[in-house]
């Protein structure tokens, strides 16, 4: 009922808050000899850290993560694997001022609805906090996919603002051009269009000065998958990718392929033209032949099971709400009055958002990969024939 679960074979549960000692993943379905080290999950916890750029809010959560369950000797044991993240650098005196009144934009007033009271220091599990151990479990179901299938998930930034990257082909992206400029500093926004990447940094930095924040959009590509992961029904891969990113916090939109775009689109226009393609052969279904698509408007999957062709997904990320300008706002007890957050708060979430939104995507593609070789990885011979 609390909904603090999500997956099914591949299945994390997570507790935890801002403002308390932490936050924790349990991960179920592990594959036993897996293996993983505290250095794997740190390099995309920094990813997803506080504090890595001007860009980012200036909280400084150092985000080392424990292991307490499921490890031994530097392998997966195939029990359930634990992870805990500390919380370091809380300031709940940030949030003293605002703690009988409702943020605009923000999850008090209806978290108050609900459960009747609330822990006002950060949001408690509203946090963006809490998608650490996310990003945690997310190496490990990369780690999965690309033992198994030598799939990989790379996301990036197309849109802060008005600004909108040029991406000709979402596949070739690599995780070098995301992270990195030509000169080989760090690509602090994360936009593989280094024309828009600038002026995405100087919009963000301008608005951080004016007390303000901006939204945009995140674009996640899966690459590798194979053909026929996913269910027909309620579990299609695309309703469940999409569940998993609309459950981060701040996402407004959720499209893949050309999304929105097809509504302007005749049939001859959208379909995706099938072509013969070895490479791409079916590796349990040996009867059937291999395809790809000379285009990829369908994003990768039709019928809610994947075709092979990369997975193409796009979130719209809001502006952050907590802001430090004065706006209008009610109290607990309906008086009229206004507010301003004086915590350290991201100018543009989509930065931070990309390590997320990548670790959402690998764990629902783990999650069916292991499905699918439950369900079908071994088919009997028929031997009738
Ligand atoms: C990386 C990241 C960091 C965030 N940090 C903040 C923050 O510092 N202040 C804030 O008001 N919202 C922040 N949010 C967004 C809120 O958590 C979110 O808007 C809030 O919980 C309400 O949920 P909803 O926007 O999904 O409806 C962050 C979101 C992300 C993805």
């Amino acid at each position: 009922m609390a909904g603090n679960s999500f997956g099914q074979a591949f299945r994390i549960t997570t507790a935890g808050e801002s403002h308390g000692p932490g936050n924790v993943v349990i991960i179920d379905g592990v594959p036993p000899g897996l293996p993983l080290t505290i250095e794997e999950l740190q390099v995309e916890l920094d990813r997803r850290r506080p504090g890595q750029s001007k860009i980012t809010t200036q909280r400084q959560e150092p985000d080392i993560p424990q292991f307490l369950s499921g490890m031994f000797e530097g392998q997966t044991t195939g029990t359930s694997l634990a992870i805990f993240i500390p919380n370091k650098d809380q300031r709940s005196r940030d949030y003293s001022d605002i703690k009988d009144k409702y943020r605009p934009g923000h999850a008090d007033y209806s978290f108050d609805a609900k459960y009747g009271r609330r822990d006002y220091r950060g949001g408690g599990r509203s946090s963006a906090r809490e998608t650490g151990v996310r990003v945690a479990a997310g190496v490990v179901a990369s780690k999965i996919l690309k033992q198994e299938c030598r799939a990989s998930v790379q996301g990036y930034v197309t849109q802060v603002g008005n600004i909108v990257a040029d991406i000709p082909d979402p596949a070739a992206i690599t995780r070098k051009m995301v992270e990195q400029l030509p000169d080989g500093t760090p690509n602090i926004v994360r936009c593989p269009d280094y024309v828009a990447a600038e002026k995405m940094v100087t919009l963000i930095d301008e608005l951080r000065k004016d007390c303000n924040s901006i939204g945009g959009v995140a674009e996640i590509v899966a690459t590798g998958v194979p053909a026929g992961l996913g269910e027909p029904v309620f579990d299609k891969i695309k309703a469940d990718l999409a569940k998993a990113l609309f459950s981060l916090p701040a996402v407004l939109g959720v499209e893949y392929g050309v999304g929105f775009g097809c509504a302007t689109m005749t049939g001859s226009e959208h379909n995706d033209l099938f072509a013969p393609d070895e490479k791409n052969a079916p590796v349990i279904q040996k009867d059937v032949t291999g395809v790809k698509t000379t285009t990829n408007r369908h994003g990768g999957m039709l019928g809610g099971i994947t075709t092979g062709m990369p997975i193409v997904l796009r979130a719209a990320v809001k502006p952050t709400s907590s802001l430090p300008m004065e706006q209008q706002t009610v109290t607990r007890d309906g008086e009229e009055t206004t507010i301003s957050t004086k915590g350290r708060h991201d100018p543009c979430l989509l930065p931070r958002f990309i390590p997320m939104a990548e670790s959402m995507v690998a764990i629902v593609l783990a999650d069916h990969w292991l499905r699918w070789k439950a369900q079908c990885g071994k088919i009997a011979p028929d031997t009738a024939r």
